[in-house]
């Protein structure tokens, strides 16, 4: 592949095409992630050049080629149980006052938005099942959703290598809630048809959720301007329920964006719920 750097032009309708269909701003110094994201896609489509890709995708109306590229833009950065303040809150806060207050229907409504490769939403169903047995019998509708349709498949799989397994699983998890794949490890099948992965586009029409009880958005908005954050926190209000939380990743707020919003201190994670009144 000839190393040739994209012209602005190039550059501006990648970032365009980017912008328009995931909400992603890439600054323009940001060229150097177009070009390491890019080049693998130009060369899995025979192409000598960025410019080539660019010139293909410009001369073809939007398909997959132009959903390929921006799939590749996404960061998918994700471990299992990221943020060990968040899942403290779940086990030692949330889920135990859930239980008393959802005790008489034992229904419980989660979306977890943006799951990239499925660790979180795979952490969030663990800790439901490794700390409240009682909770055997509740109707859980767990959806966790991504732009990806790569990320997806991997999430409905459920394969994780060694490497993803080492980051933040503990032996106990492992051998509870997976098995040995080959070279890799699967998470166990009635775990995984616990989770309804489903395509969803922040920007895109919303599934049409039932009232959540607890939404995980995390390290997603990070990567939007202000009025897509501002759109998407006050639809995520219209879903959830007046008890319900908002967790947030750690660098993410909804201060200054949506002041419905409250932030609630339970053991340092970024959790919020909708002022009441
Ligand atoms: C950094 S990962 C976050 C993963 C996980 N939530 C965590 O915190 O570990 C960001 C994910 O957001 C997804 N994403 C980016 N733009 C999106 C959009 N407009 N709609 C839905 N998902 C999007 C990407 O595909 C990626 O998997």
């Amino acid at each position: 592949m000839e190393k040739e750097e994209l012209t602005s032009v190039d550059l501006d309708y990648v970032r365009d095409l980017v912008r328009t269909k995931s909400a992603i701003v890439l600054e323009p110094e940001k060229a150097y992630l177009v070009h390491s994201r890019l080049e693998p896609v130009a060369k899995g489509e025979g192409l000598l050049s960025l410019a080539e890709l660019v010139k293909k995708m410009r001369m073809a109306p939007y398909g997959a080629l132009h959903k390929k590229v921006v799939e590749a833009m996404t960061t998918n950065e994700t471990s299992f149980f990221r943020d060990l303040a968040l899942f403290h809150a779940l086990r030692e806060q949330l889920l135990p006052e859930i239980i008393v207050r959802k005790g008489a229907t034992k229904r419980l409504n989660i979306w977890c938005g943006a799951s990239s490769s499925g660790q979180e939403p795979y952490s969030i169903m663990f800790t439901i099942v490794e700390h409240f047995p009682e909770m055997k019998d509740w109707h859980i509708q767990f959806t966790a959703t991504d732009l990806s349709e790569g990320m997806l498949a991997k999430c409905r799989e459920g394969k994780y290598s060694q490497l993803e397994v080492n980051r933040g699983l503990s032996v106990t998890h492992l051998t509870h809630f997976f098995s040995k794949k080959g070279m890799g490890w699967q998470v166990n099948e009635d775990i995984r048809r616990r989770i309804d992965f489903q395509s969803m586009n922040l920007i895109g029409p919303w599934l049409p959720f039932p009232t959540l009880d607890i939404v995980f958005l995390r390290n997603v908005m990070i990567y939007f301007d202000t009025e897509t954050k501002k759109q998407i926190l006050a639809n995520i209000r219209e879903k959830l329920d007046p008890t319900g939380y908002l967790f947030l990743g750690g660098s993410e707020t909804t201060i200054n964006l949506d002041d419905q919003y409250e932030r609630v201190a339970i053991s340092g994670a970024s959790c919020y719920r909708v002022k009441k009144g």
